[in-house]
């Protein structure tokens, strides 16, 4: 494992943004943010002498990730439907510094998403809330790191299946809840939350039927994933598309060349970071949709016996990531931001440190941890971002657990 001593990326001006003397307001904002970034760069060389090295913040990042699971500020009442989103991204985090949560802390986050589970199937934004996809995604992943029997036994899989049955569109899509949009997110949940619980298997090919044909309608000319077919390519849909169809195993279904080059494009040559879509500005949370798409692809290169992939040749720059994550987008008090200015919260947190373990350890083992050895967070599985020990529990724990079902879902498989 290479830790350390490599020194910071050296830029030249031809990193540069340049604007070809029309300066817009979009390439304004870019100049700025390139600006904020050097100049964290520069704090950071400044006062290297008084701080040697780049750390990542855990004596920072642990309080605030655990008084998150006590209270949380007036500022998240706007995301009084995402409530079981807050509990995953705490919980992943805590799980990537290694923090395990006492037995009485892992049940009360179960007991709460139980309130959140709906009568019909599936989970609402929080208690007594509709179904739907998006909570449903993030209240599994949290239970699944949760791991306990309790946890498993708290997921109603049958009503489960039944929510998912009716989610499904005849094109293979899914909408997130009953009359709501259906896109590559919504589909990515629905075959992230039926893989991890065994049900794929026990509903049969009907359930994904035409699935993967819809993800690749949603690729678009600059080779990305849109959120459905004709949408801006973006790395929150490329993210979904992709891992959804790796979860399938249809993965050849889609060009990936085209793919790989507009991620690789994604990538910042300044700031390090990624940018959601063409011409936006940098955000730590693609440090994971986007970066969370490399080792998916780089597995699909290897098994397809690429020969140009070799060990330290990695699809992007681990080491450039790492820098922006830990230089510009830690937080003071703790959490991890967007980018510099911004202050922090969960979702980010989240994403910052979930895109900073998948820089650290690429699918060759060759792991590249820049900084102090302190700073090597626990990997994450690509496709559903969650430990890969979680992935394999949960599967152990569901498959021996046939579900019988009703004579109702037998006939909504239909
Ligand atoms: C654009 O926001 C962002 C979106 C349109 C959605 C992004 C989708 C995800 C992050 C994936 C969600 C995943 C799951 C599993 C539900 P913006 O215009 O504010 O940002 P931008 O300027 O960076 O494009
Ligand atoms: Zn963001």
């Amino acid at each position: 494992m290479e830790v350390g001593e490599i020194p910071l990326r050296q830029l030249t001006p031809a990193d540069f943004f340049d604007d070809e003397g029309t300066p817009t307001k979009t390439t304004v904002e870019q100049q700025r943010v390139e600006e904020s970034v050097l100049r964290k760069l520069k704090d950071f060389e400044d006062f290297s002498d008084l701080e040697p090295g780049i750390h990542l913040k855990r004596d920072d990042h642990l309080p605030y990730l655990l008084k998150g699971l006590e209270r949380l500020s007036e500022g998240y009442e706007c995301l009084d439907a995402s409530q079981p989103w807050l509990c995953y991204w705490i919980v992943h985090s805590l799980s990537l510094l290694g923090h395990e949560l006492s037995e009485q802390q892992k049940s009360s986050v179960v007991k709460f998403l139980e309130k959140c589970q709906s009568p019909t199937g599936g989970y609402g934004g929080g208690p007594e809330q509709f179904a739907h996809l998006a909570p449903t995604y993030a209240a599994v992943n949290c239970l699944c790191i949760i791991a306990t029997d309790e946890a498993y036994e708290s997921i109603n899989r049958e009503k489960l299946l039944y929510f998912l049955f009716q989610m499904r569109q005849n094109d293979g899509s899914f909408t997130m809840h009953e009359g709501g949009e259906s896109d590559t997110r919504s589909l990515y949940c629905a075959i992230s939350v039926a893989s991890l619980t065994g049900l794929d298997e026990i509903a049969g090919e009907s359930l994904f039927a035409g699935s993967p044909q819809y993800i690749v309608s949603c690729q678009t000319y600059e080779g990305g994933i849109g959120g459905c077919p004709g949408a801006e390519a973006h790395g929150g849909y490329t993210f979904c598309g992709y891992a959804g169809l790796v979860i399938l195993g249809h993965e050849k279904l889609i060009d990936t060349d085209r793919m790989l080059r507009w991620l690789v494009n994604k990538q910042m040559r300044i700031e390090g970071g990624f940018q959601g879509r063409t011409n936006k500005l940098v955000d730590g949370c693609y440090s994971f949709w986007q970066g969370g798409v490399f080792p998916l692809i780089q597995n699909t290169l290897l098994a397809e016996g690429c020969k140009s992939l070799c060990k330290h040749n990695w699809l992007f720059n681990q080491q450039a990531l790492q820098e922006y994550l830990l230089i510009s987008c830690q937080s003071r008090f703790g959490g991890l931001i967007d980018k510099p200015g911004k202050s922090p919260d969960y979702y980010h947190t989240c994403y910052c440190l979930s895109g900073l373990t998948i820089a650290q350890h690429p699918p060759d083992l060759s792991n590249l941890i820049i900084g102090e050895h302190a700073n090597n967070l626990v990997p994450t599985h690509p496709a559903y971002n969650i430990e890969w020990e979680y992935v394999t529990k949960a599967n152990e724990y569901f498959t021996k657990r046939p579900l019988k079902l009703s004579d109702e879902m037998q006939k909504t498989k239909k």
